[in-house]
């Protein structure tokens, strides 16, 4: 083959930028050409759209992801829907090998009754308000009092914290002003986080779980009686530091006394939720107690407690959703996959032994499911692209029927999808980044997709792809 070994990459996160970085520094004796298609007028996924506005640090992942990006030898190609812009067929028809990246941005279902009441939010759907996702509403309803939050995770951390946080201590951050504005009419005093299992089974990390207890004016306040540790804790904190130091911070945090700040966050443990409770509306939510039975999972007791609240965030993991012509396993909510080769099964368990959809791959949480750092998804890019370069080695990938590079531009335009390309992101950096200067942050993010599109356009697209 003397052409490039062309490859789609469908998802514009980490875990499609790291693949297609790894594709191009991977040894090989042939060239590649790589194209990343993403939905939204900008890149990098959920560090964007994810990340806490309040971890800057986290946030500057991104740097290193627009430096593989200015490298020029991979095409961005945002603002391109695969389901409505682009198919399936358009993209084996123009490339070698096509990887899924389109990761998990939906709440996973809590059923239990009550979810459908006014009151009672999504966390994923608070996170997109936070973080200014472009497609959804700009007004989110801060009156409530006493909110509780669902699940003992960090995304549970990032909600509890972001809703007992005063607004001025957000406002150094990239928040625009209709997330500020909210945030500052929030009515919240106490904020409540459930988790159904016990101190040493929460999946907190040790630094987030720490920073909670430096929020300016906000008192944590833990329950001793939640403090169990069966033979399951105690392992578990043995064998691994991460569970050690989450269980000695909630310890220390017993030992704190209120201060008398303004906002209160409550951490429970062994409390698993039942009911959402009120007519029409939240006003409460009813949680059954639970016991450790030695392993570290939990038993009901039938005990049940009422709480009054006046919201309830349910934050118990993301989940993804089916792409049109590809299979998915609505259970474990990825694409069925044997080490990121895509399989013709709707049953993830049934993976390994399924027959290949040729050509087609995933990587991310689109494959391995919601759990993991941003750095994980680098290990399962290796794995994807490891058999990617194998399978065309061993010759059993479909020649395309147009390879050239200017064959999906040709597409994209005659279908008229106004596409951005990489240098259409910087324009968009640059805006957001005047927009924070004229108020003394580092930047401002512009959080409607007109917005984004037109500063991707303040300059014709003089040096488009191709
Ligand atoms: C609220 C939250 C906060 C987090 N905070 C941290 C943190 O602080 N530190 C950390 O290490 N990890 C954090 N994580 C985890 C981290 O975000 C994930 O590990 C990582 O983003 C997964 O990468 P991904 O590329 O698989 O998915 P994503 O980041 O979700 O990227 C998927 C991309 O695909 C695009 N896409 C989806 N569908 C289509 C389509 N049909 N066509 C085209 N494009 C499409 C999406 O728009 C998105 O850009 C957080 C996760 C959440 C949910
Ligand atoms: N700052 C950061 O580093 C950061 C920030 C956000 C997210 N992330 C990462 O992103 C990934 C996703 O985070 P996540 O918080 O969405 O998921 P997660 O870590 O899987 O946590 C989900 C939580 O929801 C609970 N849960 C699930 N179903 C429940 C139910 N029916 N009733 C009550 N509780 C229920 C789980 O409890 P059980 O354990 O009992 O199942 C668990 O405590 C994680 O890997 C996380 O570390 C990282």
């Amino acid at each position: 083959m003397t052409r490039p070994f062309r490859v789609a990459i469908v998802g514009a996160g980490p875990a499609g930028i790291y693949a297609a970085d790894l594709l191009t520094k991977a040894e090989r004796d042939f060239e590649v050409s790589i194209d990343l298609f993403e939905r939204l007028p900008t890149p990098f996924g959920l560090v964007r759209y994810g990340v806490a506005p309040d971890h800057p640090r986290i946030k500057g992942i991104i740097n290193a992801l627009i430096k593989v990006l200015d490298r020029g030898d991979i095409r961005l190609f945002s603002n391109v829907d695969y389901g409505t812009d682009i198919t399936l067929d358009d993209l084996t028809d123009r490339y070698d090998a096509v990887i899924f990246s389109t990761g998990c941005i939906t709440d996973a279902a809590l059923t239990i009754p009550g979810v459908d009441l006014e009151g009672s939010f999504g966390a994923a759907d608070f996170v997109n308000w936070y973080d200014s996702h472009p497609d959804v509403a700009q007004d989110w309803p801060l009156d409530a009092e006493r909110v509780a939050v669902i699940g003992n995770g960090n995304v549970a951390l990032d909600v509890a914290r972001v809703l007992a946080k005063q607004a001025d201590d957000m406002h150094v951050t990239e928040i625009p002003d209709h997330v500020y504005e909210g945030l500052k009419s929030s009515k919240v005093t106490d904020v409540h986080v459930f988790g159904r299992r016990g101190p040493a089974q929460a999946k907190f990390t040790p630094l987030e779980l720490r920073e909670l207890g430096h929020v300016p004016d906000v008192d944590i306040i833990v329950y001793p009686e939640d403090f169990e540790f069966d033979d399951g804790s105690l392992e578990a904190i043995e064998s691994s530091n991460q569970v050690k130091q989450v269980a000695k911070t909630l310890t220390d945090f017993t030992l704190r006394e209120p201060t008398g700040a303004k906002r209160r966050l409550h951490l429970h443990f062994l409390h698993a939720p039942v009911e959402i409770l009120g007519e029409g509306r939240v006003t409460g939510l009813r949680t059954e107690r639970q016991e450790l039975d030695g392993t570290g999972n939990v038993r009901g007791t039938g005990v049940v407690t009422d709480w009054e609240f006046d919201a309830v965030y349910r934050a118990v993991g993301y989940a993804g959703t089916a792409l049109p012509q590809l299979p998915f396993d609505p259970r474990k909510g990825v694409i069925p996959n044997h080490e990121g080769r895509v399989v013709d099964t709707l049953d993830q368990a049934e993976a390994a032994g399924a027959d290949l959809v040729p050509g087609v791959y995933a990587t991310g949480w689109i494959k391995r499911g919601p759990v993991g750092l941003i750095g994980h998804t680098k290990g399962d890019a290796l794995e994807t692209i490891g058999h990617i370069l194998g399978d065309r080695n061993a010759g059993v990938l479909a020649e395309p029927v147009f390879p050239e590079e200017s064959a999906i531009v040709d597409l994209l335009e005659s279908k008229g999808v106004d596409f951005v390309d990489w240098q259409g992101y910087h324009r968009v950096e640059a805006a957001e980044k005047a927009a924070g200067e004229a108020e003394g942050r580092e930047r401002v993010k512009i959080a409607t997709r007109e917005g984004m599109l037109a500063a991707a356009r303040d300059e014709a697209r003089a040096q488009s792809v191709s």
